[in-house]
């Protein structure tokens, strides 16, 4: 393999995510606006050759698994082509997804090899969905997360908390795992242009952990081992069947094992989820060069730490909001 992507503090790049369009089918508050997003013009966004030929030279520099995201990775008319053509080069493939429609694709996923899914659901509530997600799909949603894991695809929930939202909800999320092999992840709210982030509204790791440790015996909760470069702090309850999850970006960063690039869909390369500073991919392949240098250069730029409380406020929340795009069109 040729080299693969090194930064100066010696993290090895070999998790790609790929933005696929801006558009999504909800509208999630802590994501978006109420008005939504300008969206870039169709000719700035990267067709599926060109997230193709992208991808490409990113495994060909040690990229071993991709994942899709958005906005909402389904809504793009050519999603089945991405994957077909992703399917052909060495990588493992994964999508993050709110599910919405994901039942008219499970033949594609598992025909291309997608295992793991992971599927925004921030309530079990059916009106608190429909609150958050300004959209009243929570039965297609909440079916389409059953036939998922019926149909054997390893199946993550992400719950962003919310003070005052769902944190009454941390238990029965919990409970939901006993008879169902899914891990639910707690993700701590994060700032992002537009989303009205601020630290009271947020639900941190160790509120979490509180919640869980009145609700079940201490000796009953389990403390897993975490996947290598995992954002998430694992945990299941003792008989359970299913594990949960924290991530927690604010209060307790994981950028020292940080093995993640992001792409967005109009092609500018993230070196961080946080990084104000965008590298022009698209520009550069759709001239006729190389994206090579301008890809190591990126990556050689990415600062050592980005998320968690010290960073916030030593940028100060409202800059950072200013730099940073919004979540939609990052992708996670
Ligand atoms: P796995 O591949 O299953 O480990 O998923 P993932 O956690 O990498 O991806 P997913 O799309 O499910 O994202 C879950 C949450 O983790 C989202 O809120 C993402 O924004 C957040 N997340 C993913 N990667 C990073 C990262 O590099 N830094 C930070 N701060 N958050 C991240
Ligand atoms: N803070 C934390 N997580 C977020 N996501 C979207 N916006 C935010 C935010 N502000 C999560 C969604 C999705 C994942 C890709 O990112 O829940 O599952
Ligand atoms: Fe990686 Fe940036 Fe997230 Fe830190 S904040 S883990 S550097 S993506």
């Amino acid at each position: 393999m040729t080299n693969i992507l090194t930064d100066k503090f010696n993290r090895q790049h070999s998790y790609l995510r790929i933005s696929l369009t801006e558009r999504c089918n909800l509208r999630c508050t802590y994501c978006m606006p109420e008005a939504g997003v300008p969206l870039s013009p169709k000719s700035h966004l990267m067709t599926y050759e060109e997230v193709y030929n992208i991808a490409k030279t990113f495994v060909n520099h040690g990229v071993t698994k991709i994942r899709l995201t958005g906005g909402e990775p389904l809504v793009r008319k050519d999603f089945s082509t991405i994957l077909e053509k992703l399917a052909s080069l060495p990588v493992e493939l994964s999508i993050t997804s709110n599910a919405v429609i994901i039942d008219r694709f499970i033949d594609d996923l598992k025909k291309y090899g997608v295992k793991n899914i992971n599927v925004s659901l921030d309530s079990l509530s059916k009106d608190k969905f429909t609150h958050i997600t300004r959209r009243n799909n929570f039965d297609k949603v909440y079916n389409n997360i059953l036939q998922l894991i019926n149909e054997g695809f390893n199946v993550k929930l992400n719950a962003v908390l919310m003070k005052g939202f769902n944190e009454d909800e941390i238990v029965d999320f919990i409970k939901f795992t006993k008879d169902l092999p899914i891990s639910v992840r707690f993700i701590e709210f994060m700032p992002f242009d537009g989303n009205k982030w601020d630290m009271s509204k947020m639900i941190s790791y160790a509120e979490v952990m509180q919640f869980a440790e009145e609700a079940f015996d201490k000796k009953d909760i389990i403390r897993l081992t975490d996947a290598p470069n995992d954002t998430s702090k694992n945990y299941k309850i003792e008989g359970y069947k299913g594990s949960f999850a924290i991530i927690s970006s604010v209060t307790n960063p994981f950028c020292d094992s940080c093995n993640r690039l992001r792409l967005t869909a109009n092609g500018q390369l993230k070196n961080c989820l946080f990084s104000s500073e965008e590298s022009d991919l698209l520009t550069t392949l759709r001239e006729g060069k190389s994206i090579e240098p301008v890809i190591k250069k990126a990556v050689a730029a990415k600062f050592k730490i980005r998320g968690g409380m010290d960073t916030l406020k030593k940028l100060k929340t409202p800059d950072l909001h200013g730099k940073n795009r919004s979540m939609i069109t990052i992708g996670g």
